[in-house]
């Protein structure tokens, strides 16, 4: 490993790396090292066109952009003498001669870096007696990306994300020198699955989401770390939070996971949080439909009906459905609820559909490897049960055994003495269930999750919900103890139960949810399927 140093700090450094490369591998880039940068991003291929990033190298007259500069053993550089304040300074000096003084109009202001380094290295007036440059303010470029012209500082960073990521090429830049714009090609949109990244890895205001665009100033967001529940990757994400309320995803980079990106559906889906498909009431079915009422009578009316159906019928005409998209913890209290009841049939039902080869899997349920490891297999030996009517009680978990690869439409349940739904939104469940209970959202609990390659991610509550919701497991846990069930006394402490699960399955030891971090850990070894998720 090449030995360098940098501003008198001696450090060793992969073999092969450029000098920002080199100091975004150890952590230190702008983590201790500041050398600003716009083109250069860590994902994406070096351009080496803004000339901000300029270091003094040892031996070498001239200044070196460090973006394209391949360390090498010895190497001795100067990120903060005054040859390079200056360079940098002349760089934004350039940079300002026609960016527009937009900023208290921007939605970029707060988290713009032409902002930032302005601040840091410009000059407060400018020289030039030129007009700036007129040009287009609004550009439509597609579904889902606007485009300021005037506030592009030609990073080409959309660009190379296009041709790079998800290879479609929408984006390029038109006409030469002081005429150079980004654009599209008309007819030619931009128009594939990842587009909104380009928002996001934009240095300034120029490309903005249509979505997120004057919807809060980024100053009144917190900036929660999550996990987007849309499909197994479990891409990392900020969960932008203002007003008990969640206002947009942002990647969160994690290079095991989804390096910086997400794709456009994921980062849409933070819409379903506070949706208006959201179960929010607690409801029985009496003689006149469903009711609504109170989380503890929905409760003993739930353990009443399947109560009567294990006496009459044994244990053994209940199933259970597990949810894919519930934390890990509430999947080990459904295996420990259903080992306590007796229930012999159960598993998970996870929708499948098309993986892009980019992030997007197959799966499209956050946690279906997880219920996978915590015991629940396929849905269909369960769906069987229920189809040839020796089933006489569900307790289903979500609503994805809805799905047309399972059952299509909620009829199959109609038959049901008993159908007890846990579920953070509204179905055609709501037609055939006697008891629904609304439970929270990913990004309103504690919880971790597994991902489709075995590691385990952590969530955290962003937002309570304005209505009466638990998690699964503290749902279940209550249930437990109304049905007298051994171990179930009524507490549900998540962090508890994530300990006894990473004791009772050797695969999690060390991924509980307080040892996983915000980048998560993989599972202790692949493979490792409970048998005895039931004995904690
Ligand atoms: S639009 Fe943004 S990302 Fe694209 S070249 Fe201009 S400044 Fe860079
Ligand atoms: S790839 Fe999957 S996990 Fe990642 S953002 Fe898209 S839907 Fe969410
Ligand atoms: S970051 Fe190095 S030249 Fe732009």
């Amino acid at each position: 490993m090449p030995r360098i140093t940098v501003d008198g700090r001696i450090i060793e450094v992969p073999a092969g790396r450029t000098i920002l490369q080199a100091l975004d591998d150890t952590g230190l880039l702008m983590n201790g090292v500041d050398v600003p940068h716009y083109c250069w991003h860590p994902k994406l291929s070096i351009d080496g066109s803004c000339r901000l990033c300029q270091v003094e190298v040892e031996g070498m007259p001239k200044l070196q952009i460090a973006c394209n500069t391949p360390v090498q053993d010895g190497m001795a550089i100067r990120t903060d003498s005054d040859r390079v304040k200056n360079a940098r300074e002349g760089v934004m000096e350039l940079l300002l001669v026609n960016h527009p003084l937009d900023c208290p109009i921007c939605d970029q202001a707060g988290e713009c870096k032409l902002q930032d380094y302005a601040y840091e290295y410009g000059v407060d007036a400018s020289r030039s007696r030129e007009p700036r440059r007129a040009l287009q303010k609004r550009k439509d470029l597609g579904e889902t990306i606007l485009l300021d012209q005037e506030r592009c500082i030609l990073c080409r960073r959309c660009v190379r994300f296009c041709d790079e990521v998800p290879k479609t090429g929408e984006i390029r830049v038109f006409n030469r020198g002081d005429r150079s714009v980004i654009d599209v090609y008309e007819g030619f949109p931009l128009d594939n699955e990842y587009s909104m990244n380009v928002a996001d890895i934009c240095p300034v205001g120029a490309l903005t989401t249509k979505d997120f665009r004057f919807k809060i100033r980024v100053w009144f967001l917190a900036d929660v770390p999550g996990v987007c529940t849309g499909c197994s990757r479990g891409c990392n994400v900020h969960l932008g939070v203002a007003n008990n309320k969640v206002y947009r995803y942002v990647p969160r980079r994690n290079d095991e996971v989804n390096e910086t990106w997400i794709c456009d559906a994921g980062r849409m889906s933070y819409k379903e949080i506070g949706g208006g498909e959201r179960l929010r009431d607690a409801l029985v079915r009496g003689d006149a439909g469903l009711e609504t009422v109170g989380m503890g009578a929905a409760l003993e009316t739930a353990a009443a009906r399947l109560r009567a159906v294990v006496d009459a019928r044994g244990p053994g005409a209940v199933v259970a459905l597990a949810s894919p998209h519930a934390g890990n913890e509430d999947l080990f209290t459904l295996r420990r609820f259903c080992a306590a009841l007796g229930v012999e049939s159960s598993g998970a039902a996870v929708v499948r559909g098309q993986a892009d080869g980019i992030l997007v899997t197959e799966e499209k349920a956050a946690n279906a490897e997880g219920a996978r490891r915590i015991g629940f297999g396929d849905a269909g030996p369960v769906l069987e049960k229920i189809r040839s009517g020796s089933a006489a009680a569900a307790l289903v978990m979500g609503h994805d055994v809805l799905h047309e690869s399972f059952l299509g439409d909620a009829d199959a349940l109609a038959g049901l003495e008993c159908l007890v739904v846990l579920d953070f939104e509204q179905s055609a469940l709501l037609r055939v269930a006697d008891v629904l209970i609304p439970v929270r959202h990913a990004a309103e609990k504690h919880a971790t999750l597994t991902n489709h390659a075995g590691r385990v991610q952590r969530v955290r509550p962003a937002v309570e919900p304005a209505w009466e919701a638990w998690s699964d497991g503290e749902v279940l846990a209550k249930l437990g103890a109304l049905l007298d069930l051994e171990g179930f006394d009524g507490s549900y402490d998540v962090r508890a139960v994530s300990k006894a699960l990473a004791q009772a399955i050797p695969s999690f030891s060390g991924a509980s949810l307080d040892a996983v971090g915000d980048q998560g850990r993989p599972l202790a070894e692949a493979g490792d399927i409970a048998e005895a998720g039931t004995s904690a």
